[in-house]
């Protein structure tokens, strides 16, 4: 993408370099140079299998081997994916001061590992299963240990056939706390700054109103349009892993890396 003084790119760096209050907000997207499939877009998970059977709550209910085959394998690549270049760029961001805070949709855990310290996790994170049934957790490593051999796994303590990771299926509720977190945020910051989301799945889509609505500059990152495209200040259209270190390197040229807070 071409970075001359006035295109959405420089718009974009001189935006975030002002912003003091920036939360970050992604989705899948952020993770594809991870070599995370999306699940939407081409390529998809979606566009496979089917998510009511795979990843509702109904779908769990009636048959959870559905979904622990497709798990199985996804789990493992989140194991082996390394944080890429725009996982790194936010972090760096976060440490210049630009932004605060990032609220994701992702459950691979890899803002953490590439150094975000304010993470907001709208949608669980995987690490656990717990039972349905008896409400007993384990490790998620220990169920995946036993995925070749069971499937579904079954709870070690009463035999239950529906054990679920700690994450948030469709028709379930997001966990209380990083809802309420993630509107706080969305709602008081002074940009945001959107990756690699189709922008489709509610709740979560709609926190980008609470931004847009109180005027605050709204920068979207995605090679594909949104459907905030034409309400967003910026929209850099490309891989993320290519944009944000760019918009990095042109926020720390400006000369004002380092805000006062
Ligand atoms: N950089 C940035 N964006 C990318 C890249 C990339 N390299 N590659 C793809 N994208 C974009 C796609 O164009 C798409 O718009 O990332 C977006 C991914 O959209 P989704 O797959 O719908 O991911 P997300 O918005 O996080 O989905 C929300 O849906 O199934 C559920 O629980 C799941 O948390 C997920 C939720």
């Amino acid at each position: 993408m071409p970075a001359g003084p006035d295109s959405p790119l420089a718009d974009a760096a001189r935006l975030l370099a002002g912003a003091r209050r920036g939360v970050a907000f992604t989705g899948a997207g952020v993770s594809a140079e991870s070599g995370i499939t999306t699940f939407r877009g081409e390529g998809g998970l979606w566009t496979k299998y089917d998510p009511v059977q795979t990843a509702s709550l109904a779908g769990f209910l009636a048959d959870p081997a559905v979904y622990w085959r497709v798990s199985r394998d996804r789990w493992q690549t989140y194991r082996r994916a390394e944080p890429n270049p725009a996982h790194l760029a936010l972090a760096a961001l976060e440490a210049s001061g630009h932004l605060t805070a990032i609220v994701t949709q992702n459950t691979d855990g890899l803002h953490r590992r590439a150094g975000s310290r304010h993470i907001v996790e709208l949608h669980g994170e995987g690490g656990r299963v717990r039972c349905l049934s008896c409400g007993s957790e384990e490790p998620r490593a220990e169920v995946q240990a036993r995925l070749s051999s069971e499937l579904p796994p079954l709870c070690r303590r009463c035999g239950g056939r529906h054990l679920k990771p700690t994450v948030v299926f469709f028709g379930e509720g997001l966990p209380a706390a990083a809802l309420s977190a993630a509107i706080e945020l969305a709602g008081t910051c002074d940009l945001l700054l959107i990756v690699g989301s189709s922008l489709t799945v509610n709740p979560a889509a709609m926190l980008p109103d609470l931004a847009l609505r109180r005027g605050v500059p709204v920068l979207i990152v995605n090679p594909e349009p949104t459907p905030l495209d034409s309400r967003a200040d910026a929209v850099l259209s490309g891989p993320a892993g290519l944009i944000l270190p760019e918009l990095m390197r042109l926020v720390t040229a400006s000369g004002d890396s380092s805000p006062v807070l």
